[in-house]
């Protein structure tokens, strides 16, 4: 057991731990940051949140994934989840009985005050700024939708909030689900190694990240700009910045003009790059 581990709370932890074993449907962590996610697809969590850093961080009690199968709350005989559109049409409907019960499951184990959201392309757009907001809460009940989605009577009765990944269909909320909680962990103290990666990331002061280069000094006959090899760490932060500006004025003119608002500037200024 690691001293991030005992500081959370975790019982026991073998060293061993597969990624689908690194989850729990028992409440073993107090105080740690808290994902439930209500899926057709249980099998598929932690999928990529069971490697890398946001893995070890689930190994180390960090943070904790309880995936909640949908079929377990089906009806009848086929455990049925789904059903036709009321009005016709094509596709089917998560059922509102079945999505209620799976959420007052969840509800009973979720932190308080976690937001509960159902992953949804009518949505607000998940952004870094929304991603910082859930960090901040002590963990989140995430709704996975499958075929035409959820019954709207769910979404009203329990004021959920709709979160969309994109302005694009997938087939279900899963891949949205492992995105909110990838970009969200990686924000809870001592989850990355390094806090100043998160500063210096695009989005965190308004502007895309600056060009990042290293070695080999010269690829293919290109050299990495002379100022970051110059040791001047005035001109570099310097450079990067401009560099960061620039990006954002091209590639992101919103942005860009909010964050010229934000620095009391115009934004059609020139820049000196
Ligand atoms: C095929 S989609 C349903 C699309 C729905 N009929 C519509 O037109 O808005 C099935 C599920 O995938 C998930 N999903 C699809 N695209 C998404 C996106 N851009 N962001 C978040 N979730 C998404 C949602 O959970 C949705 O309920």
């Amino acid at each position: 057991m690691t001293d991030n581990a005992r500081s959370h709370g975790r019982k026991s932890i073998k060293a061993t731990l597969k990624p689908q074993e690194l989850m729990t449907d028992s409440p073993l962590l107090a105080r740690a940051w808290r994902a439930q996610v209500i899926t057709l697809l249980p099998n598929a969590f932690p999928g990529v949140l069971g490697e890398s850093l946001t893995g070890k961080a689930l190994k180390d009690g960090l943070w904790q994934l309880d995936a909640i199968d949908l079929r377990r709350f089906g009806e009848g005989k086929h455990r049925n989840v789904d059903d036709t559109p009321a009005g016709g049409g094509a596709g089917m409907v998560l059922r509102a009985d079945v999505m209620g019960q799976a959420i007052e499951h969840a509800l009973k184990d979720a932190p308080k005050n976690a937001p509960l959201i159902y992953l949804s392309p009518r949505g607000k757009r998940f952004d870094q700024a929304m991603a910082r907001r859930l960090s901040q809460a002590p963990g989140v009940t995430l709704i996975c939708g499958r075929f035409e989605g959820l019954d709207q009577r769910v979404i009203d009765h329990y004021g959920i909030e709709e979160v969309s990944l994109g302005d694009f269909v997938m087939t279900g909320g899963e891949i949205a689900a492992q995105a909110l909680i990838d970009a969200t962990v990686r924000l809870i103290p001592r989850v990355l190694g390094n806090q100043a990666s998160t500063e210096d990331e695009s989005f965190s002061d308004g502007l895309l990240e600056h060009p990042q280069y290293t070695r080999p000094a010269t690829w293919k006959g290109l050299p990495i700009p002379e100022i970051l090899l110059s040791g001047h760490h005035g001109n570099i932060t310097d450079w990067r910045q401009s560099q960061a500006e620039r990006l954002t004025k091209e590639r992101r003119p919103d942005l860009w003009r909010a964050y010229s608002a934000a620095h009391g500037r115009d934004p059609d200024e020139d820049q000196e790059l």
